[in-house]
C-alpha cells in the first residue's frame, strides 16, 4: 500500500519504519528538501522515500498526519488539500503548547480541536482521529501492554473510519477500539493529553493506555 506520513518527528519514524518493515511503500515527508532527517530514514531501505508534504500527500492512498500540533493546519495546507480529497486522513496530532514548558497546554480544546479545523480545511478529505492517545512506542505495539486496553476513534465518515480500524489492526495488532462518533469528539481525544502528560510524569513512561471497566450489557 502506498503511505504518504506528514511528519518527519519520532512519530512519523516510528510509524513509517514499521510499515516499510511491512512492505508497504512509505513516503516520510517534511517542509523542505533538502531534509537531513527525512532523508536519513529513506536512505535505509529500498520502499522508503523522502518528500514534501506535497509529495507524500499525492503519494498516499492514505495519508497520515503526523506533524507538530501546533503547525499541522499549516502542514495540511501545504500539503495541498486537494491532493487529500477522497482521501482518508489520519490524524495522529495533538495540539500541545510547550511554550510555558512542562506539562503543556491545549492550544485548541473545549470548543474546538485541532482535528475538526483538519476537516474544516480539508472538507473532502475524510479525517479520522487515531491513534493520539497514546505513546509512539505503544502506536506500533500495543500487544506490549496487557489487558483489553482501547484505542479512541473519532470522524465523520463511518466507512473511513472501518477502514482505519482494519488498518490498525493489520498493521499493528490492535484489537479493541471505541469509535466516538462525529470528528467533534476530537475535543475528548485531545483534551486526553492533559491526564496522559500527567500520567506521564507520575509514571515516569509513555507505555500504558486505556483499560475500559463497564457493567454488564442486560
Ligand atoms: N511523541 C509521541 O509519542 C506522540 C504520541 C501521540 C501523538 N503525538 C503527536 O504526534 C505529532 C508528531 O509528534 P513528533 O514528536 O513525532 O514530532 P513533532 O516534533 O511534534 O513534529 C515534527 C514535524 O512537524 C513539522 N513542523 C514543525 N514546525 C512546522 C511548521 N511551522 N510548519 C509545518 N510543519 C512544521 C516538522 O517539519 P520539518 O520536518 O520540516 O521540520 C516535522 O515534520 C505531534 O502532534 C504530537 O503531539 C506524539
Amino acid at each position: 500500500m502506498k503511505i504518504g506520513i506528514l511528519g518527519t518527528g519520532g512519530v512519523g519514524r516510528t510509524l513509517g519504519a514499521h510499515l516499510s518493515a511491512a512492505g508497504h511503500d512509505v513516503m516520510l515527508a517534511g517542509r523542505a528538501t533538502p531534509h537531513e532527517v527525512g532523508e536519513g530514514w529513506a536512505a535505509e531501505a529500498p520502499n522508503r522515500r523522502y518528500g514534501t508534504f506535497a509529495d507524500a500527500a499525492a503519494h498516499g492512498e492514505v495519508v497520515l498526519n503526523c506533524t507538530s500540533g501546533l503547525h499541522s493546519v499549516a502542514a495540511v495546507r501545504a500539503a495541498g488539500v486537494e491532493r487529500l480529497a477522497g482521501k482518508v486522513l489520519v490524524d495522529v496530532a495533538n495540539p500541545l503548547d510547550f511554550s510555558q514548558g512542562f506539562p503543556p497546554s491545549l492550544a485548541v480544546g473545549n470548543t474546538d480541536s485541532l482535528g475538526e479545523q483538519l476537516q474544516a480545511l480539508a472538507p473532502e478529505a475524510r479525517v479520522v482521529k487515531a491513534l493520539n492517545t497514546v505513546a509512539a512506542s505503544v502506536m506500533v505495539a500495543p500487544a506490549k501492554l496487557p489487558g483489553e486496553h482501547v484505542l479512541p476513534l473519532c470522524g465523520d465518515d463511518a466507512e473511513a473510519k472501518a477502514l482505519v480500524r482494519g488498518w490498525l489492526q493489520a498493521w499493528f495488532g490492535w484489537q479493541h477500539f471505541v469509535d466516538l462518533g462525529p470528528i467533534h469528539a476530537a475535543r475528548g481525544q485531545e483534551a486526553w493529553l492533559l491526564l496522559w502528560t500527567r500520567l506521564y510524569g507520575a509514571l515516569g513512561t509513555g507505555d500504558f493506555n486505556i483499560v475500559l471497566s463497564r457493567a454488564p450489557q442486560g
